[in-house]
């Protein structure tokens, strides 16, 4: 980490605070008469559980404290792009309505988000909300908005893992979550053949709820930090998913193979570099 961290950081908790409030009144904006939707409420309470997955990551990871922050402020705002987007048109797809990374970038701007923070670090937070969602990590790049954007895409996936997970267990009302797609039996092959060959699982294989659940379990190999595999066992993500699946009787093989990947990591003797 010596090369990491050289730019001049000054964010603090009261910087924190003015940024999370601001995305708040933000957020206030799409309410009805009736209050917030569920779909915008959600969106708001993954945006704090982010914040604090990614500033768990970030504690381990020995970072300074501005540099925390600046990962505590890069979470939650990393979604900003979604509340337009499911207001607009009422989906959390981008590819049917807009790329929410690409468009967070413009709200930062329009709606002076940022203010408070220096260049550096509103590049830093630019860059983390532009990429979050993109299929892989942008691997042109490295240095320190690298490493704040990898621990936010990390602590974005164990929280969507507990939206799902909080959905198919209890069977809430947001089925959009589910993405629309037909619940039944089996898995697609493209998709098994996407996770066991440690690959995430490419949405193009995504046919059926039961491939996208192969996906989030598929997230595995793209975390960047042995802390994040470590909080996913932790919460029992990978049984839970299992639990929710339809009828899969090849799913055991798939499973060991996940368990025998995760212990692999998490017996690593260092944590893995930031950029
Ligand atoms: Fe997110």
């Amino acid at each position: 980490m010596d090369e990491l961290f050289v730019g001049v950081f000054m964010a603090d908790r009261r910087v924190f605070k003015r940024i999370r409030d601001k995305f708040l009144s933000y957020t206030d904006r799409f309410a009805g008469d009736t209050g917030v939707s569920g779909g915008i409420k959600l969106k708001i309470k993954h945006s704090m559980a982010v914040c604090n997955n990614a500033m768990r990551i970030g504690r381990t990871l020995n970072v300074c404290e501005e540099v925390l922050w600046l990962i505590g402020i890069s979470a939650i705002l990393h979604d900003i792009g979604r509340f337009m987007q499911f207001e607009k048109y009422g989906t959390f797809i981008d590819e049917i309505s807009v790329d929410h990374g690409d468009i967070g970038v413009v709200l930062l701007e329009e709606e002076n988000i940022l203010s408070g923070l220096n260049a550096y670090e509103k590049e830093i937070v630019r860059f983390t909300v532009k990429h979050h969602n993109k299929p892989g990590l942008p691997l042109q790049y490295h240095g320190d908005k690298m490493c704040v954007l990898k621990v936010v895409r990390d602590a974005d996936k164990l929280d969507i893992l507990r939206v799902v997970l909080e959905h198919y267990e209890s069977r809430d009302e947001n089925t959009f979550v589910e993405l629309g797609l037909p619940n039944k039996p089996g898995i697609s092959e493209k998709a098994v053949k996407d996770i066991l060959s440690g690959r995430v699982v490419s949405a193009k294989h995504v046919k059926k709820l039961n491939d996208l659940k192969l996906l989030y379990i598929s997230w595995v190999h793209d975390m960047n930090f042995n802390i994040t595999i470590n909080i996913f066992k932790e919460r029992n993500y990978l049984e839970r998913i299992k639990a929710s699946l339809q009828e899969v009787e090849s799913i055991e093989g798939i499973i060991n193979k996940v368990k025998g990947y995760i212990n692999e990591r998490i017996n690593e003797h260092s944590e893995r570099r930031c950029t």
